[in-house]
């Protein structure tokens, strides 16, 4: 008899099937037994009828605990009441584990208690159904860089380079050597952009946040884009393709999640082409009109991005920001020196900031300078000013944030849940 998953026994309506899975939850009614079986991949309500069993055999079952791993065999039928559309009549189990004392029962948990049994807690449908959507984000990423020719090139994850500042650096001694966990993986994006022309990077970044905020974690995935003589308009039109393609992808594929987190989708399916673009400057004065105390030359606090990007229905493009608030490696504006050719994206319903990006300096000179008013050593940073120095060519890409990405698209509180297993402040276990 087929093994199937729940995700499949449309397939096989009519026949027998053999399901392995945990027990979801559970109820009787006398004559009758209900179990909610999950798999992985669905679920799916399984019915026993007490006249098909020994005695022995439908106790068994009635004491079966919630998250009990158990093999059902029996026959598919369609059921429109049902959740996932069928059922399965019981015709014979076989329990592999009885699980005793399930820590997250069905009734409400505070978040702390939820976290410390994080490993369990992924089980549940809400977390299953956020996982699935930043799986469907990150595929939606690599098609989208594929389809237009990119190239993947891995960065490394230890570094002797500190790209993002040094007060978030995560130092590590590394044979005798000082070395960092990468902030990002831009500077060597920089480098295999002149060997390949258009590349990007996928993976895992870390960031000693010492503040506790809703949108930060220690360590967080981020996929970074870079391409030679490319200029700022070319990135800002790459970030806001790459977001219209992934909010499609995600409306499209992942419906019934979007349904299990009660998004409202409506706010999604009002995204167009082209996002507003706005300076820094007209940020600035948006923000003193909306009665904040920012100045000009000051940086944006995660409130004042939640205040711009309420006021728009699309992801909001800030450029131009002053170049003391922003990284060493920034271009300035040939019209306006004292700001960066640089865009913040910042995403709307008041989430923020997902994507930071620009152009680079080429000019080996102004690197140089720059490099020494951040504090920065030179000595680590041969190999990147070589760039300047063996072709250089004005070069642009930017950096996406998945979790900032996830919580927006699935209208989360926090960063927490996006990742599997969340770093924060406070927490490295589970
Ligand atoms: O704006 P950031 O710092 O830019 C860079 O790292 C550039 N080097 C990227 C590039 O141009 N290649 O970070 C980029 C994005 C942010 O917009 C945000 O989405 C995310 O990374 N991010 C974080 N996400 C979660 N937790 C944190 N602590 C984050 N810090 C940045
Ligand atoms: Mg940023």
């Amino acid at each position: 008899m087929a093994v199937v998953y729940i995700e499949n026994v449309g397939a096989h309506e009519g026949s027998e099937v053999t399901l392995r899975g945990w027990v979801y939850n559970k109820r009787s009614s006398g004559k009758l037994q209900f179990v909610l079986l999950r798999d992985g991949t669905g679920i799916i309500q399984c019915v026993a009828f007490k006249g098909n069993f020994t005695p022995e055999q439908f106790d068994a079952l009635d004491k079966i605990t919630q998250e009990s791993s158990i093999e059902i065999r029996g026959k598919i039928r369609k059921d429109s009441r049902a959740p996932g559309g069928y059922e399965l009549e019981i015709a014979g189990f076989q329990i592999f584990q009885v699980a005793q004392d399930y820590p997250i029962t069905p009734k409400e948990h505070g978040t702390a208690f939820l976290m410390e049994n994080r490993h369990l807690w992924l089980r549940s449908s809400r977390q299953h159904a956020i996982i699935k959507i930043r799986h469907e984000i990150i595929k939606a990423v690599r098609d989208y860089f594929d389809d237009q020719a990119f190239t993947l090139v891995d960065t490394p994850i230890f570094t002797p380079n500190a790209c993002e500042g040094t007060t978030t650096l995560f130092e590590t001694e590394y044979f005798g050597e000082k070395a960092y966990l990468t902030q990002s993986g831009q500077l060597y994006n920089e480098a295999t952009a002149a060997a390949f022309a258009k590349v990007y990077c996928f993976g895992p970044t870390f960031r000693a946040e010492k503040s506790k905020t809703r949108r930060h974690l220690t360590e967080f995935w981020m996929v970074e884009p870079e391409v030679a003589w490319a200029t700022l308009e070319d990135t800002m039109e790459l970030a806001e393709g790459l977001i219209c393609f992934i909010v499609e992808r995600v409306i499209s594929k992942r419906r019934a999640e979007l349904e299990v987190l009660e998004r409202d989708t409506s706010a999604l399916e009002k995204i167009s082409r082209p996002f507003p673009r706005i300076s820094y400057d007209e940020a600035v004065t948006r923000l003193q009109a909306a009665g904040s105390e920012i100045k000009w030359g000051g940086d944006f606090g995660g409130g004042d991005e939640t205040v711009l990007s309420e006021q728009f229905a699309s992801p909001l493009m800030v450029h131009r920001y002053p170049s003391e608030v922003k990284a060493f490696y920034m271009q300035p504006d040939p019209e306006k020196p004292e700001v960066a050719l640089c865009v913040d994206v910042l995403a709307p319903e008041g989430y923020g900031e997902i994507i930071g990006g620009g152009q680079r300096i080429h000019d080996y000179d102004l690197l140089v300078q720059r490099l020494r008013q951040h504090g920065l050593p030179l000595e680590p940073f041969q190999w990147y000013l070589d760039l300047r120095k063996f072709g250089t060519v004005p070069h642009s890409g930017f950096g996406m944030g998945i979790e900032r990405v996830v919580t927006w698209i699935c209208r989360l509180d926090h960063l927490r849940e996006t990742i599997a297993f969340p770093r924060t402040l406070y927490r490295i276990y589970p």
